[in-house]
């Protein structure tokens, strides 16, 4: 059988775990752990492909509920699918819409078939299953699809979450079934199960017995401590198969992207660099730094002099500030090239660090820099 995506194994970090790696797929090779920037409306928002490419993006992701809703599947599917669409010849992975329809439709109704709701944009009354998930990404041409998954919130109880990871197993298998290209098309499965460790078991054990092409850790950064999604990867990422790739869903922040690291993860993905920079907020190897701040107001040094980012090299805190008070496009532009160039090069080193055995001592200096809170 041909398989779309294959992960090669590089290395082990002997001081960490941490796993250096990288992920084959169609549209070019993924060096991991890697972060992928999140494109949901099928562009990165205000940047241009090429911006990414000097950046070193590997893959991006977007998201089948908003293309689904607009401009639709089908449209996408006789531009030539969704990598000519957008002018993106590099890989892209697409979220199923089982997380965003519990965080954006209304009026949601669950049955065994799926997931009934109305449009957060116009109202129209849809439905997504599994095999409607699947007819979607197919379209598409996503190198990595997922599984039409239950998320949980964060706290749920244990009955509920027991019956939910049941449904994402039966779910799992009927995407599976209706997957019409998995020689180009690679599908991953999302094991939930919140915080309970029997659960997350179970949920990992149904799910490695279907032999996917990869795996990630849903339900997490959903509102619980830190502390808590990782205690849940401690027990979680080591029932997943060595053999291939584990994605930790909707994590960004740099702490937890190198904690993920450290405990197995392979790829992340997040709309925190991007979401922020758009209010001003940007992320530095000193911590967050507001550029909208009045302190900013005369620096007229780089957001981060440790970084050699387009933003950095060319422009000030002062100029940036400006363009952001002003309601310049550019200015969040420019935030939000240096917080995606500044996740991207934090995985670089991260991936340096693995290949040296040091990424423990990596981690200590990093917070000692950076501090240890952010979100
Ligand atoms: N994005 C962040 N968390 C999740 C999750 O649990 N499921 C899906 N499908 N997407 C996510
Ligand atoms: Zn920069």
């Amino acid at each position: 059988m041909i398989v779309a995506i294959t992960y090669e194994l590089i290395k082990v970090c002997k001081q960490s775990g941490a796993r250096l790696g990288r992920v084959h797929t169609p549209h070019g090779v993924i060096e991991t752990p890697c972060f992928m920037p999140v494109g949901t409306q099928a562009t990165v928002k205000t940047m241009s492909p090429e911006e990414l490419k000097t950046m070193d993006a590997r893959i991006i992701l977007s998201n089948t509920y908003h293309l689904f809703l607009r401009p639709g599947h089908e449209l996408i599917a006789r531009a030539g699918g969704l990598h000519k669409f957008m002018n993106w010849d590099r890989a892209i992975l697409t979220d199923s819409g089982g997380f965003q329809v519990f965080s954006l439709s209304e009026m949601r109704k669950i049955t065994e078939e799926g997931v009934q709701f109305r449009s957060h944009l116009n109202g129209d009354k849809l439905f997504l299953s599994p095999e409607k998930a699947m007819e979607i990404q197919n379209a598409l041409g996503s190198d990595i699809m997922m599984a039409f998954d239950e998320c949980p919130p964060f706290p749920a109880e244990y009955g509920y979450v027991k019956r939910s990871i049941e449904r994402t197993s039966r779910w799992a298998e009927r995407c599976l079934q209706a997957h019409a290209r998995p020689e180009d098309q690679g599908l991953f499965a999302i094991v939930q199960g919140g915080e309970y460790e029997d659960l997350r078991k179970q949920s990992a054990t149904d799910l490695t017995s279907m032999d996917f092409p990869g795996y990630a850790i849903g339900g997490l950064s959903v509102g619980e401590p830190k502390p808590i999604m990782y205690r849940v990867l401690d027990y979680t990422v080591p029932l997943l198969p060595s053999g291939k790739p584990r994605y930790l869903m909707g994590v960004g922040s740099p702490d937890a992207l190198i904690e993920g690291a450290i405990r197995g993860i392979d790829m992340f993905d997040c709309v925190l660099p991007t979401r922020i920079a758009r209010n001003g907020t940007t992320m530095t190897s000193k911590g967050r730094v507001v550029v909208r701040n009045a302190a900013n107001a005369e620096d007229f040094g780089p957001l981060d002099p440790a970084c050699n980012c387009y933003t950095c090299q060319n422009y000030s805190r002062a100029y940036i500030r400006h363009l952001l008070k002003a309601d310049e496009t550019f200015g969040i532009r420019l935030t939000t090239y240096h917080n995606l160039h500044f996740l991207l090069q934090l995985m670089r080193d991260v991936r340096q660090a693995i290949m040296e055995d040091r990424l423990l001592d990596f981690r200590d200096e990093f917070f000692a820099q950076y501090g240890l809170n952010d979100n």
